[in-house]
């Protein structure tokens, strides 16, 4: 994509031809799909409804903090709170593509349910290159079954319209910066959300301790890149591992969690190298998690790059 404008321009004028009645999108609040939302509500307006899920697997705060960002762009936004069904359908569930896969499948439920509502026959999605990709398209093997992909098209009812499908993640935020969205500079988020952060079963309790955790090693992160300590790196999370840990509370003896820091530097999300964060953050990042989340026993940092690694652990 050589100029950003032309590509809108192109877009707009494409989706106007391509959806004649009502369109709906899911919209996380992410990068892609808040930018595919705002370009398809440039073209059909009103028409576009747009769907914001809380699945129960987002981060601190995201859901009343998104449902304000979309609401402030003037999208036509429908709210929906299926945590409950999401956490129960991954019940006694840990094996990763499992997990994706029932969250995917899930996601078109709640979706078509919106869509039988509004009597939607356009389904939008933020599908970007590296989702399909990865998802076996192109003739690749299957490395994750990423969620805007996983369950399509076999269960779908509705014309599936993709308008970022051929652009990169730097291209995304080129079109994104260019439409003023404050979203931008956001960090990726996986579909599945935190339920692929909480390795084993993503229950309600644990993705708690690891919304907690992720929330921590945000804050620390962002606030030593504010004042020059390090670089803001491309993403950065917690993970939750399925290994508990002797450690020591007081003069008692604990048994507890271990949470991972993950800190990665990418163009695309393709290949990724590990950041080299100073250890003074480290240690700032783990003393914070374990005086404040008690479960907490053991912190880790994971050096691994991208391959061979992925970013996300599941
Ligand atoms: P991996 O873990 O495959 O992730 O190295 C590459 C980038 O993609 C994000 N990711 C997803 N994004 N749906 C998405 O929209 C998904 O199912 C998904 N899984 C991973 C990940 O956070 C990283 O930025």
């Amino acid at each position: 994509m050589k100029d950003v404008a032309r590509f809108i321009d192109q877009s707009i004028e494409k989706l106007k031809k391509e959806i004649e009645g009502t369109a709906i999108i899911a919209c996380s609040g992410g990068v892609d799909s808040t930018t595919a939302a705002v370009l398809v509500n440039k073209a059909i307006g009103e028409r576009l409804v747009t769907v914001f899920v809380d699945t129960g697997y987002l981060r601190k705060g995201e859901s009343e903090h998104v449902q304000d960002l979309l609401g402030n762009m003037g999208l036509n936004l429908h709210f929906v709170d299926a945590s409950n069904e999401f956490f129960k359908a991954l019940r006694g569930v840990s094996e990763p593509e499992r997990k994706r896969k029932i969250i995917g499948n899930l996601f078109i439920k709640v979706f078509e349910r919106e869509a039988g509502k509004v009597k939607a026959d356009t389904l939008i999605q933020g599908t970007i290159a590296p989702d399909w990709i990865e998802s076996g398209g192109a003739l690749r093997d299957t490395i994750k079954s990423h969620h805007n992909v996983g369950g399509l098209p076999e269960k779908m009812k509705m014309k599936l319209v993709e308008p970022l499908r051929d652009l990169y993640k730097d291209e995304v935020r080129k079109v994104a910066r260019h439409l003023g969205l404050e979203i931008a500079e956001k960090q990726p988020f996986p579909g599945p959300g935190l339920a692929v952060r909480v390795l084993g079963e993503a229950t309600r309790e644990r993705t708690g301790i690891l919304r907690e955790a992720c929330a921590i090693v945000e804050e620390e992160i962002e606030s030593a890149a504010e004042s020059g300590e390090c670089e803001i790196p491309w993403q950065y999370f917690a993970v939750l591992l399925p290994v508990k840990s002797v450690g020591v509370r007081g003069d008692v003896r604990a048994y507890g969690e271990t949470v991972v820091i993950r800190a990665v530097g990418s163009l695309d999300g393709m290949t990724a190298s590990a950041s080299p964060l100073p250890y003074q953050l480290l240690e700032r990042i783990s003393v914070h998690i374990t005086n404040t989340i008690g479960e907490v026993v053991r912190v880790v940092y994971d050096v691994t790059h991208k391959p061979p690694g992925t970013i996300e652990w599941e």
